[in-house]
Formats: C-alpha cells, sequence, structure tokens
C-alpha cells in the first residue's frame, strides 16, 4: 500500500472565509474547497500550473502587485481577494487582450453555451472593444487529423493541448507553431493529429478551437438530454456522460470527478465508437434460419423455439458461452436459468484470456499510482485498457519502476523508461532493492507466468494485482458464475465444460444447443477453423447479438440484443468496482431489441425456471458477489480449465503472436462507418532478422501459410525489437481474422509483393 505520510495543514482567508489545507497547496486549489471559482484557462488539475494565460489573477495582501492563483502556493495567515475591484481590472485587462483578435463567432461556435471565454468575457470582460483595426483572421476548420478539427482564430494559447499530449500521453505531437500573433497549434512533424487519446483535447480545450468531427456542428448543449454511465467497451470502466439529442448519441464527455477510475480521462474508442447505436445494421428482429436463410419471426416464436431445442437436449448436449458484453445482473440470470435446468457448460471466455479476477491480490486503480514498480506480464494494457495504461505512465513519471515480462509486442506507455525481462527470475531481480509494493498487470492468457511471479515475490512484498480484460465486463461475467466451476461469489458448483471442451464436444456432434451471448468465438476463439466445425455441426446455436457478426451468420437463430446505453444495470471493472450502468436519455434501441435480461427472463417463463428475487439482483449483493475471493491468485488452479498457455508451435518459420488494437474488433467498431480511418489494417509484425530472411520491408504485402490455410494481403511492418520466430498479427479484424490459421499456428511468409496494396489489388 503507498505510505502514509504526515500532512502539515496551513491555514488561508480567501474572501474573508478561513480555510485550512495541506501545505503547498495552490491557492486555486484551495479557493475551491470554499466553493470559490477563479477563472482559469491555461491550468488543469491533471497537469498543474503553466502560468500562461494570466486570467486567475487575485490579490493577496502585503504584495504590491496581482497575483496568479494557479501558480501560487497558499501560505499559513494568506488573506487573498479573488473578487476585488484590483481583481477585476486585472482580469478585464488580461480579457480585452484576448478579444482583441478573437472573432467572437459565438452564434455558430460548438463551444457556444459552454465556453470559459465566453463565460468570463460576460463576468468580467467590458462591454465594447477599443480596438478600431480589423481584426486578425487565421484559417477555420484545419483538419488536424482523423478525429479533430482547429478553428486557428478561436485558439487563446493556452497550450492545455499541448501539454495533455506532453504531460498525459507522452505523445508529444501537438506543438505551438510561430510567435506573437501567428501563434497556432499544429503537430510537430505535419503529420495527422493521431493516437488512441486525442478527443480529451476537445473537452480539455476552454474555448471552441478544438472539436470533434463526430460533434461539430451537432447540437447546443442546451438541446442535449444527459445522462451518467460506465464505459463498457474495455474492463477499464470510465464513467462518461452520454449526450443525447433527437433519439441520437451526439457525443460522450468524460466525468471530471471520476479520479478512481478514468483520472478524468476517456480513449478515442470509448469517445467516439457510439455511432452504431444508429447504425442501420442493427439486427431489428428474431431471425430463424430455415433452408440456409435467415427468416425474421416474432419474439414469442423464437423464444418458444430456444426453449424446446433446450428441453428436447440432455443438459450435458447443451451450452452457453460468453457474458463479457452483458451486465453484472444480465450474466447472474443467464447462469440461474441454465443452471436451474441442469446446464453445466457455461463459460464466459471466448477468446484467448482464461481468468478474469486477480484474487486476493486486487488492487485499485487509484493504487497504482503509489506503487514502486509495475510488472507488465504478456500484452500491454494500451489496447486492452487504454485509460490504465496513462495511470501506468503516470506511475512511472512518480518514480516507479515498469518491467515487461513476455511482452515483446507492443511498445510500453510512451516516454517512459521500461526494463524488459525475459523471465520471472529477471523481472524479480530487476525490481528496485527497497520496493514494498509492485503492482502486476497481467493479460490472462498465460497462468503459468502470472502465478510463477506471485509466487516468486518475497512475502514482504505487498502485491496489487490487475487482469485486463478482452471484454467489458469479463470480471463481472466471472464473479456471477458464469464460469464452469464457479457460481455467484466463486462459490462451488457441480463442474461443467468449459469454452474448449464445448467446442471438442461440438465438433465430435455431441452439442446439441449452444447459446452464444455477447461474444464472438467465430473472430476470438484462437482456433478459428474449429469453432466455425462447432458451429457448424451443433444443431441448434442461439446468440444474442447487435449485428450479424461472423457467428451470428452461423447461428440457427438470431435474437436482436439492446446495446450498453439502451439498458440499466452495472459491470465490474478489472479493478473489481461494480459500477452503474445507466441507459441515455430517450435513445432508441430497435423496436425490437430486447435487453438479454428481458430475453432471458423470456426463456425462464418458458422452462418453468423461476426468477432469482429483487433481492438477489440487489446492487449490494451485486457488490458482494464481485468482491475478489481472497482464496484465489493468479493461475490459480481453480481456474484451469482453459487451454492453459498457448503452446509454441512447431515444424514452420513463424510462430503467431496475437495482439489487441482498441480500433479492430468485429463488435461495435466495424459498425460505425465514422471510425473506419481508425481501423487498422491486416498486418504482420516482423523482427528483423525475418525480413530479412524473407526479404520483405516495411510496406509490402505477403500471404501468410500455415498447412492448408492461408491469410492473404498482409501488410508488412518490421518491428527491429522483434526476436527472430514470431509473426505478430492484430486479433478481431473481421474482414481478417488472426485465427484463420488456427491456434499456436506455425506459419511461413508466402507470396511476397512490393508496393501499395492498391496497385497489389488492382
Ligand atoms: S487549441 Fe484550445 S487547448 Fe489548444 S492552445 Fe488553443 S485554446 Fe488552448
Ligand atoms: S479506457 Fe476503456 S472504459 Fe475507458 S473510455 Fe476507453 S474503452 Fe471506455
Ligand atoms: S490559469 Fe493561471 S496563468 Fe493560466
Amino acid at each position: 500500500m503507498p505510505e502514509q505520510v504526515k500532512v502539515e495543514n496551513v491555514t488561508v482567508t480567501i474572501d474573508g472565509v478561513a480555510v485550512a489545507v495541506p501545505k503547498g497547496t495552490l491557492l486555486v486549489e484551495a479557493a475551491k474547497q470554499i466553493r470559490r471559482e477563479i477563472p482559469v484557462y491555461c491550468y488543469h488539475t491533471k497537469m498543474g500550473p503553466a502560468g500562461l494565460c494570466r486570467i486567475c489573477l487575485v490579490e493577496i495582501e502585503g504584495m504590491p502587485k496581482l497575483q496568479i492563483a494557479c501558480n501560487t502556493p497558499v501560505t499559513d495567515g494568506m488573506i487573498v481577494h479573488t473578487e476585488s475591484g484590483k481583481a477585476a481590472d486585472g482580469r478585464r485587462a488580461v480579457l480585452e487582450l484576448y478579444l482583441v483578435n478573437h472573432p467572437l463567432d459565438c452564434p455558430i461556435c460548438d463551444k457556444g453555451g459552454e465556453c470559459d471565454l465566453q463565460d468570463y468575457a460576460m463576468a468580467y470582460g467590458q462591454g465594447a472593444s477599443r480596438v478600431a483595426d480589423a481584426k486578425a483572421s487565421k484559417p477555420k476548420a484545419v483538419d488536424l487529423g482523423p478525429t479533430i478539427v482547429l478553428d486557428e482564430e478561436r485558439c487563446v494559447v493556452c497550450q492545455r493541448c499541448v501539454r495533455f499530449d506532453d504531460i498525459i500521453t507522452g505523445d508529444q505531437q501537438l506543438v505551438l507553431k510561430d510567435r506573437g500573433v501567428r501563434n497556432i497549434i499544429a503537430t510537430a512533424t505535419g503529420d495527422p493529429y493521431h493516437h488512441d487519446f486525442t478527443g480529451n483535447v476537445t473537452e480539455l480545450c476552454p474555448v471552441g478551437a478544438l472539436t470533434s468531427k463526430t460533434y461539430r456542428f451537432k447540437s447546443r448543449p442546451w438541446d442535449l438530454k444527459r445522462a451518467q454511465t460506465s464505459c463498457t467497451q474495455c474492463s477499464v470502466g470510465c464513467q462518461q456522460f452520454v449526450d443525447t439529442r433527437a433519439d441520437v448519441v451526439a457525443r460522450t464527455m468524460s466525468v471530471e470527478t471520476d479520479d478512481a477510475i478514468s483520472d478524468t480521462w476517456l480513449c478515442d474508442r470509448g469517445r467516439y465508437n457510439v455511432g452504431f447505436y444508429a447504425g442501420g445494421d442493427r439486427i431489428t428482429q428474431p431471425l430463424y434460419k430455415q433452408d440456409g436463410e435467415f427468416v425474421p419471426i416474432g419474439w414469442d416464436d423464437a423464444l418458444e423455439l430456444w426453449a424446446k431445442a433446450i428441453l428436447a437436449a440432455d443438459p450435458s448436449a447443451v451450452g452457453v458461452i460468453g457474458g463479457g458484453r452483458l451486465t453484472n445482473e444480465e450474466a447472474y440470470l443467464l447462469q440461474h436459468v441454465f443452471r436451474a435446468k441442469g446446464v453445466g457448460n457455461l463459460d464466459w471466455r471466448a477468446g484467448r484470456q482464461q481468468q478474469a479476477t486477480p484474487g486476493r491480490n486486487g488492487g485499485s486503480l487509484l493504487a497504482l499510482e503509489g506503487v514502486n514498480a509495475i510488472v507488465v506480464i504478456g500484452e500491454s494494457p494500451a489496447q486492452r485498457a487504454p485509460v490504465m495504461d496513462l495511470r501506468i505512465r503516470k506511475a512511472v513519471k512518480r518514480g516507479a519502476k515498469l518491467i515487461r515480462v513476455n511482452s515483446l509486442e507492443i511498445a510500453p506507455p510512451i516516454g517512459v523508461a521500461c526494463s524488459e525481462a525475459a523471465s520471472i527470475a529477471d523481472a524479480i531481480g530487476a525490481l528496485p532493492k527497497n520496493a514494498r509494493t509492485v503492482a502486476i498487470v497481467w493479460d490472462g492468457v498465460d497462468r503459468s507466468l502470472g502465478k510463477a511471479l506471485v509466487d516468486a515475490l518475497p512475502p514482504e512484498i505487498a502485491v496489487l494485482a490487475y487482469v485486463t480484460g478482452e471484454q467489458g465486463n469479463a470480471r463481472g461475467a466471472e464473479a456471477m458464475g458464469m464460469h464452469p466451476s464457479f457460481g455467484p461469489g466463486y462459490a462451488g458448483v457441480q463442474s461443467g465444460k468449459d469454452t474448449h471442451a464445448m467446442i471438442a464436444d461440438a465438433r465430435a456432434g455431441k452439442l446439441r444447443v449452444l447459446s452464444i451471448f455477447g461474444a464472438n468465438p467465430a473472430l476470438h476463439y484462437p482456433d478459428g477453423p474449429a469453432i466455425g466445425q462447432a458451429l457448424a455441426k451443433t444443431p441448434f446455436v442461439v446468440v444474442s447479438e447487435l449485428f450479424m457478426t461472423a457467428t451470428a451468420k452461423a447461428a440457427t437463430l438470431v435474437l436482436p440484443a439492446k446495446g450498453a446505453y439502451e439498458k440499466n444495470g452495472t459491470t465490474t471493472n478489472l479493478a473489481g468496482d461494480v459500477l452503474p450502468v445507466n441507459a441515455a436519455q430517450e435513445l432508441r434501441a430497435p423496436d425490437d431489441a430486447l435487453s438479454d435480461l428481458e430475453m432471458i427472463a423470456g426463456l425462464a417463463a418458458r422452462l418453468g425456471v423461476a426468477l432469482p428475487s429483487h433481492e438477489e439482483l440487489d446492487a449490494a449483493v451485486i457488490t458482494h458477489l464481485a468482491r475478489s475471493p481472497e482464496h484465489f491468485t493468479f493461475g490459480d488452479a481453480a481456474f484451469a480449465t482453459g487451454r492453459g498457455a498457448p503452446h509454441p508451435a512447431t515444424g514452420g518459420d513463424l510462430r503467431l503472436v496475437v495482439h489487441s488494437s482498441i480500433f479492430a474488433g468485429g463488435g461495435t467498431i466495424a459498425h460505425d462507418d465514422r471510425l473506419a480511418e481508425l481501423e487498422p489494417l491486416p498486418e504482420v509484425a516482423l523482427g528483423a532478422a525475418d525480413a530479412q530472411a524473407f526479404g520483405v520491408e516495411t510496406g509490402d504485402y505477403v500471404d501468410l501459410a500455415s498447412g492448408d490455410r492461408t491469410m492473404h494481403d498482409l501488410l508488412v511492418e518490421v518491428r527491429p525489437n522483434l526476436p527472430r520466430g514470431v509473426a505478430v498479427l492484430i486479433g478481431g479484424l473481421p474482414d481478417d481474422p488472426a485465427n484463420a490459421l488456427g491456434a499456436d499456428a506455425a506459419a511461413t511468409i508466402t507470396n511476397v509483393r512490393k508496393g501499395a496494396l492498391t496497385e497489389v489489388r488492382a
């Protein structure tokens, strides 16, 4: 646990009110304690003072000149006036300067109604300009990159965006160019502004200079209806506002007070991947496959058919896969109904991840900031749990040492030092000498590595453990009992079959009914051909989905589901926090879509299963169930129903390693046209030695073959640091599934083509 430091308090009097705050507190923060707002542009709580804009001027008794409140620590006995005539005069003068060249195009500006320049000009400015000359005008609507537009003439040069890119993400793409009245924001290289957190700058920008392409000119703030919910697109669960207008999601915003989960940021996936709600390709009614074609049917018929298939089969021939997209309550109900019918073949694990609950070492996201070292095992959280990666970066900047084990494919958080460890022993050896608290961040894939590290750490070191999930509510599904070995709250149950055993049964013709909820194993299950055969050979496959995914296309019955903004409930994030899921206001789901809770309840009625009581699904009970079990740890044998560590491939040239990308995914991203530019191309990353051996370089296109299977047109990226014999693929691309060659395939590069794919494909 982080050390307890004794804090000395000082007392400051602000506008006649005495307030005691820790020594060193900035005046602007001390004022917040008494709900006194001091205007700021460049200052931001998460980035500290910059002292650039001078709008925060205050009068401090005993000081001859006005002082900036954002960079002045309070001292004992200090007497401050934030609203005196002198302070107001100072702000008026500062504002006058800002408005000399500002276009004041408030009637068309997207920030109108929530602009700090507009607000402060009203509060402190003067009515008319004393400048007779025409304003200098700069370009409008400058395309800064795939997500952001810049109106150069609105910029007040506060540099918050530049500092965000430096302090928070480390990307350092944005810079301030030119001087004086010609100051503009641009990327240092002139390339498009592009990383995974760009949308945050639109919120940080105090004026309407930076806007999101997806929201620009869509609404005025007072026309929006707002709900607060949790993002469900990954296992972090950032808190966010969902703003709807005319029944469409207009935008999402971060929640400023969300220090504990998101630290007030959102990644671009969580922020922008909302267009699919209004997408024309939602499934709008139940579909039943007859003679190989889907035909629409009513819900009554669909539920009857489903129940009949379950009742006709032996419970051991019935299976359920999925749950990571569902709420806690839905996952609970799902296992409740099937277990009540004697079905024990239940598993949330549809992909590579084997475990979601860290067990007795579980830690909070906030606590991650105070550790002495962070060991990342397997895939970096950058693409699986992006906002967590920002927290890791923050911890490292505060002094934590970052060590990676078996984490070859992804770079560490930008701009922070990272030690590579080849083995667990290496990682232990790399720990700082006096480390007392170590965080382990595991991708949940290779159980042996996670367990070996926990076992090898000296007992005097406190361990905080986190598993980054492949699905938003993987941990919730596990805690609610969507697991072949556990019921709700990790209670022991009569063991059933895990995903791998169910798929083996299906391929052997022994599984009669398979219900898949919020999962797309056709794309994510490590062995693509095996899941393809399993789906084809199971007589009755039911899929609850929003879109016709590869799995849904293989189903017998497809059930139209509501998305996260269309329903209520809770999820459990990777740190074990039970978070609220609230429906957006007046967002209309497709008419015939049901929440998974509604459809499972409908099934229960037809199966003659009594629903759990209200009390059983109460938030307090869910929270209790989601508590990390004290008797488990990483890689615990109790979770060992999975296939375990991938076996090194033999007999081929390259071992395939699959990694995540936040903008890949056959779930929602593929159904949001606005994000097409962000979707990664199918690529294969190779180390320098292999690239040389195959005669390829970055930008070439190749096929990848294993046995009689081939993946076509993969863009080559040579990453010098990748070891020999490894090829890294992006998982979850709907048109190019990385599981196409089978699990643990040993593949070889074939059919090398030089030049652009467009030429190759033409
Ligand atoms: S674009 Fe916005 S955030 Fe960036 S410097 Fe200008 S006003 Fe500040
Ligand atoms: S980090 Fe995860 S939870 Fe947070 S905004 Fe991004 S996708 Fe959503
Ligand atoms: S907020 Fe104080 S100088 Fe900018």
